[in-house]
């Protein structure tokens, strides 16, 4: 799909087909042309329904307002979903912006893109993505001045974060099968390849030969050996340090804490963590953001078998702390656990050190399915990604930390245990669980996003399929522009 600024008004350009949206029901507005249409069909333009006049060449969408610029990405992505079924090739539209441009022509760019995707790739009869060419007329909604310099910018940003959600999501759906710790590891080297970003790729031995042996223990049962990846993407100019540390189970059977067999259907996209990594890595490089951003992955298959780790071990990370195994299926905070002292102590003078996690189905439960939440002790980031996630779409929600829950992750025999002694706020506890793998000197540096819900919904919802969303790209891209932009103003 190619996009074209296209200063002229609508109706002086030639396409096959044009979207409009219904803003607050308002169907007198000059975008609107078939109101004799909506009376004998009776389309009131209610948020989120579509009305396709095809013999027209006309698919409208309502929504609420654009305001909130979400409305539009979501609408977009419903418009061209809508039409996918049809053979237009080209289609036009115009801007609905008011302050401001670049959020809102960035969302309807997004939306477009992202509402375009399939996963098709075990389908005999794959989609068809009929329309070629998207020309964004100038004319708007609200007849302000368009900066066309600036609209340029937004549409070709629009267009690398949603194809970096695309692969994030194209990760996550890929079969466990096929996606095995080796496989993913390639998907990031090729990431890093295509965009000259530095990658290392570690082994069992080298886990072994650095002691992190919870990490170890998880992967053992597994036939596919773990692979811990390193990828560093430095920019000419570099403003600010980012590390990113993603969970990446390629498959979680549970272990020998055995999930149900209806809990662990899914389960293929507890790599989301570290899928969401390599889309972020592969945005801030094609952005050539002014950020040098550290991606740790670690990546391995939580499997049953005679040499699988079991409840009871005690396990020793890469820091010395001791673990007590009282549930195998509390897997991702042991990858997590050994690759954040492995972060920490092979990368120097970072800002931030932000983990990625399908961690908890507590989560789930507390937040809904369609938002991350958000854990840290600095609360200055936590505030910071939530405005990210406003200006990105992405939904997400902090949960506070308090040190009753930490108690209950007291053992009697190790350091820790790897779960808590209450089911009760199980989604702090497994944050809780990683901040004892947190130097005191990172504390403030540190945040944890749980996208156990929103990584993989069975069902489609706003601007997502069913199945991968890529949940963490926009919100992660979105906060490190608003970063650099405080950094930029710091400057000054
Ligand atoms: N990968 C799961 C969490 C999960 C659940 C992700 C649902 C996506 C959807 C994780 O490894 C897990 O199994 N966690 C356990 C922890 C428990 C044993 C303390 C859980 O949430 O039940
Ligand atoms: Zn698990
Ligand atoms: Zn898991």
């Amino acid at each position: 799909m190619n996009f074209e600024l296209v200063d002229k008004k609508l109706s002086s350009i030639n396409a096959d087909c044009e979207i409009i949206f219904v803003v607050n029901k308002n169907l007198d507005h000059k975008f609107v042309k078939d109101s004799s249409y909506f009376k004998r069909v009776n389309y009131e333009g209610a948020e989120d329904s579509i009305c396709s006049v095809i013999s027209e060449g006309r698919v409208y969408v309502g929504i609420a307002d654009i305001q909130n610029t979400d409305n539009i990405r979501v609408a977009s992505a419903k418009a061209i979903s809508a039409l996918s079924g049809y053979s237009f090739e080209s289609i036009k539209v115009g801007m609905y912006i008011d302050e401001c441009q670049k959020r809102a022509i960035r969302s309807m760019v997004e939306g477009f893109v992202l509402g375009d995707y399939a996963f098709d790739k075990y389908k005999s009869e794959k989609a068809k993505h009929p329309i070629k060419t998207v020309y964004i007329s100038t004319e708007n909604y609200t007849d302000v001045k368009v900066d066309k310099d600036s609209a340029k910018k937004a549409i070709d940003s629009a267009i690398i974060i949603a194809n970096a959600t695309n692969l994030t999501r194209d990760i996550v759906n890929t079969m466990p099968n096929e996606a095995t710790p080796k496989k993913v590891a390639k998907y990031a080297k090729k990431m890093a390849k295509e965009n000259k970003v530095d990658i290392k790729i570690y082994d069992k031995e080298y886990l072994e030969e650095n002691n992190m042996n919870a990490f170890l223990a998880v992967s053992r049962a597994s036939i596919n050996e773990p692979k811990l990846v390193h990828m560093t993407y430095i920019p000419t100019k570099t403003k600010a340090k980012v590390v990113l540390v993603g969970k990446g189970l390629t498959y979680d059977s549970g272990g020998l804490s055995l999930k149900p067999a209806n809990f662990m259907t899914t389960m293929k996209a507890d790599k989301s963590g570290a899928s969401a990594i390599i889309g972020i890595i592969d945005a801030v490089a094609k952005l050539g953001l002014e950020v040098e951003v550290h991606g740790i992955l670690g990546i391995c298959e939580n499997m049953i078998g005679g040499n699988a780790y079991k409840p009871d071990d005690v396990l020793v990370a890469k820091n010395g702390v001791t673990i007590e195994v009282q549930n195998t299926d509390a897997e991702g905070r042991l990858v997590l656990a050994d690759c954040l002292c492995f972060a920490q102590e092979n990368i120097q003078d970072f800002d931030y050190i932000i983990d990625f996690a399908t961690l908890t189905g507590a989560c789930v439960v507390a937040l809904g399915e369609y938002t991350s939440g958000i854990m840290g002790h600095n609360c200055t980031l936590k505030h910071k990604l939530l405005r990210a996630g406003e200006a990105s779409g992405e939904l997400v929600a902090t949960l506070p930390f308090n040190k009753y829950l930490s108690k209950q992750l007291k053992s009697e025999v190790a350091d820790i245990s790897n779960v808590s002694s209450s089911r009760y706020g199980g989604a702090i506890t497994a944050g809780l669980f990683l901040d004892k793998f947190i130097t005191k000197e990172n504390k403030d540096k540190w945040a944890h996003i749980d996208i156990a819900g929103p990584a993989y919904v069975e069902k489609s919802w706003g601007c997502n399929p069913f199945g991968a969303s890529g949940a963490g790209v926009r919100l992660t891209i979105k906060w490190l522009e608003q970063l650099l932009k405080v950094k930029e103003e710091e400057k000054k």
